[in-house]
């Protein structure tokens, strides 16, 4: 079916909102790319779609990194909102409106929330027993808690479960715990807390879910949860806390996670504050609008069970769908600080077109929630031979020659055999409209280069660097090079959603108003071009290779305060240690001459060090950041003089220092060479 036969529709899209505390990385652009390729997608095609975010900015979190930076949090956020726009804006997404959830706004829709929730008798409340920190006069949820694991006895675990064996726990479970915020022992402390009663929407959830609105993956996982029971939600948590304090409370705050898809609505209805849109109209029950949400796949639970019974129980209208998204890889793997992979938005804008990424990307992403890898040699080899090498060739082949040979002016008419070539390119656009549509945008994208393979097959076909050599060619030269410019047109125009900056330079190169999905229908006959100026330019590998080099060094310089997952990273400084008590400590460089894997062990590797006068086995936590075979050979820092511990895989006789804020971020003394093993480090 041809666009124009379709009535308007008027859609609202929101992708997840970003945490206030951290910067935006590649694995976020993911969602902002896809959101953005799908609303520029709706615009296109005459539809009204408006897309609105907001910053994250409550929690015990961005509380205490504002705590830690001396600042408050009203500072923090505003400065990171400034941050995230600046990157949004980088990478050209376009948002109608960016708001926070800390605003009036979401203040007064997240009330309104919950007080309907209340009246309709789905608040309730118990008293729950959790770790207080007694010196930081706060309660400790189980991530600000650390200890050994009561299985594994693996040290430093939070309190929900360990990394080490795996095992789940409540936080009281743990063996030593401690406060990760002050680092003093916690105590049990019962307080009252509200609960939002998920079970009263079960039999609306169950129907909803298995109703289209959900992709069926994850449609499918949600089965297993209602099998398991819907519980109550706990909403509120105690001061000090940064967020709204909930209405007819004493020092009770809702929880962020409440109050930060409310962010979604408040952000739009300060959108209709500047604009003449009508809030209710899509937010009000049986709203002939449609609203979606793109996310993560990780934040699935709270969009597909919370949120659409949050607004069913107040009476708002629900989603028409959720459109979850995987995980990006870069190079096969999770994205990684020390090699240089956790790339920063403003790290990549400092070295690469942001339209290669939303190229790749859209290359890459289809309708469903499987992760997508950023392969880099893949990313340049694709962008220069499908952008640069494709599609912009298209118009650099053509234009000398319509602005040389004919001022500029396309052909006023074309033969029969053009006019077929430019139906047969148009017949396949409906197909490319309907993958953009189902977010097929991988599949759209592979039509797309194939249309482009057939402009240039024609140009070669054609070639108009022959006939304008010949005597008498003229109308054929015009008409190869007035139909290629034609075809570069259609082809540019349904990239457009993708590649906006280049899509501008080429309306104007090519003097057009504005792109519109049916204005391809009628071929530019008869019409005026302007000079052609280069559209694109290749990427090039040693771009890449700086910026990885950049993140690299971004990452050791970087003074980790918190990881973006929530683990709280302040660690506290111990009890203070005499001169004397520190020079007990005996410091060795050691070569690691043997480093495996432990069956079993889900963060040691087994190392042999080599300190000169004998040698020393150590059970090192740093499989996260190290592959065995790449330790071998190199220098290290111990602790050569600790005493040997027994474990359950066998004797560790040291310690081995690193740096890093944990997981894959821990930098051993890692020479290639030149340090002398066995020499004191004091
Ligand atoms: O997971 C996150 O990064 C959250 N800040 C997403 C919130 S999305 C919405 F619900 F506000
Ligand atoms: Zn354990």
């Amino acid at each position: 079916m041809s666009q124009d036969k379709k009535t308007t529709r008027k859609i609202l899209i929101t992708s997840a909102l970003p945490y206030a505390n951290g910067p935006i990385h590649l694995g976020h652009l993911v969602e902002y790319i896809q959101t953005d390729i799908w609303a520029r997608f709706q615009r296109l095609s005459g539809n009204e779609c408006h897309f609105v975010c907001a910053d994250d900015a409550h929690g015990t979190p961005i509380m205490l990194r504002a705590e830690a930076e001396g600042i408050k949090p009203e500072e923090l956020i505003a400065r990171v909102s400034k941050e995230h726009q600046a990157d949004f804006t980088g990478f050209k997404i376009h948002f109608d409106h960016y708001h926070s959830t800390h605003s009036d706004e979401n203040k007064e829709l997240s009330a309104y929330i919950y007080n309907q929730l209340k009246k309709n008798g789905h608040i309730s409340r118990k008293i729950i027993s959790q770790f207080y920190d007694t010196e930081k006069e706060m309660f400790l949820s189980d991530r600000f808690i650390k200890g050994t694991c009561p299985k594994c006895k693996a040290d430093g675990q939070y309190g929900d479960n360990c990394e080490s064996c795996g095992a789940t726990y409540s936080p009281t479970e743990l063996i030593n715990p401690k406060s990760a915020v002050s680092g003093t022992t916690p105590v049990e402390k019962d307080s009252e807390h509200l609960f939002f009663e998920l079970n009263n929407f079960a039999e609306m959830l169950k129907k909803w879910t298995t109703d289209g609105h959900l992709q069926s993956q994850v449609s499918n996982k949600l089965q297993e949860w209602f099998e398991t029971g819907l519980r109550g939600w706990d909403i509120s948590r105690e001061a000090p806390y940064f967020g709204f304090e909930i209405p007819d409370e004493t020092n009770k705050f809702f929880y962020v996670w409440l109050d930060a898809p409310v962010g979604y609505m408040a952000s739009f209805k300060a959108y209709c504050k500047k604009t003449n849109l009508d809030f209710d109209e899509f937010w009000s029950k049986g709203s002939k609008t449609e609203l979606y949400h793109f996310i993560g796949k990780d934040i699935i639970y709270f969009h597909s069970l919370f949120w659409p019974a949050m607004l069913d129980g107040a009476g708002f209208r629900k989603p028409d769908a959720i459109f979850a998204h995987g995980f990006l890889t870069v190079d096969g793997q999770k994205m990684s600080k020390s090699r240089g992979t956790f790339i920063m938005a403003k790290s990549y804008l400092e070295h690469l077109n942001p339209e290669y990424l939303r190229y790749y990307f859209a290359a890459k992403l289809n309708s469903k929630i499987d992760d997508l890898d950023l392969n880099l040699e893949d990313f340049v080899q694709r962008v220069n031979s499908d952008l640069v090498g494709k599609v912009v060739n298209i118009a650099s082949r053509c234009a000398g020659f319509v602005n040389k040979k004919f001022d500029g002016k396309l052909v006023d008419e074309w033969s029969t055999k053009a006019t077929q070539l430019y139906q047969s390119i148009l017949a396949e656009t409906d197909n490319i409209a309907e993958l953009y549509e189902k977010r097929e945008f991988a599949h759209a994208m592979r039509e797309i280069m194939t249309l482009a393979d057939i402009a240039n097959e024609y140009i070669d076909e054609t070639a108009p660097w022959v006939l304008a050599k010949e005597e008498g060619k003229e109308k054929e030269l015009h008409e190869s090079v007035s139909l290629g410019i034609n075809l570069f047109r259609v082809l540019i125009s349904l990239l457009s959603p993708v590649i906006p900056v280049t899509a501008e330079k080429a309306r104007y190169f090519l003097q057009l108003e504005a792109y519109k999905w049916n204005d391809i229908q009628s071929p530019l006959m008869g019409h005026q071009i302007t000079k052609f100026k280069p559209l694109m330019t290749r990427v090039e590998m040693v771009a890449v290779k700086k910026m990885v080099k950049a993140s690299k060094a971004d990452a050791k310089s970087a003074m980790p305060v918190q990881k973006t997952d929530n683990k709280i990273l302040l660690e506290p400084i111990a009890d203070e240690i005499s001169f004397e008590d520190f020079t007990k400590v005996d410091f060795r460089i050691a070569k690691i001459i043997n480093a495996e894997h432990i069956p079993k062990a889900n963060k040691l590797l087994k190392l042999t060090l080599d300190i000169g006068v004998v040698e020393k086995q150590v059970f090192a936590g740093i499989k996260s950041a190290y592959k065995p075979e790449d330790l071998i050979g190199k220098l290290t820092v111990m602790v050569a003089n600790l005493k040997p511990r027994k474990m359950s895989f066998g004797m560790s006789e040291g310690m081995v220092l690193a740096a890093g804020s944990g997981g894959e971020d821990l930098f051993l003394l890692n020479p290639d060479e030149g340090a002398i093993e066995g020499m004191r480090v004091k």
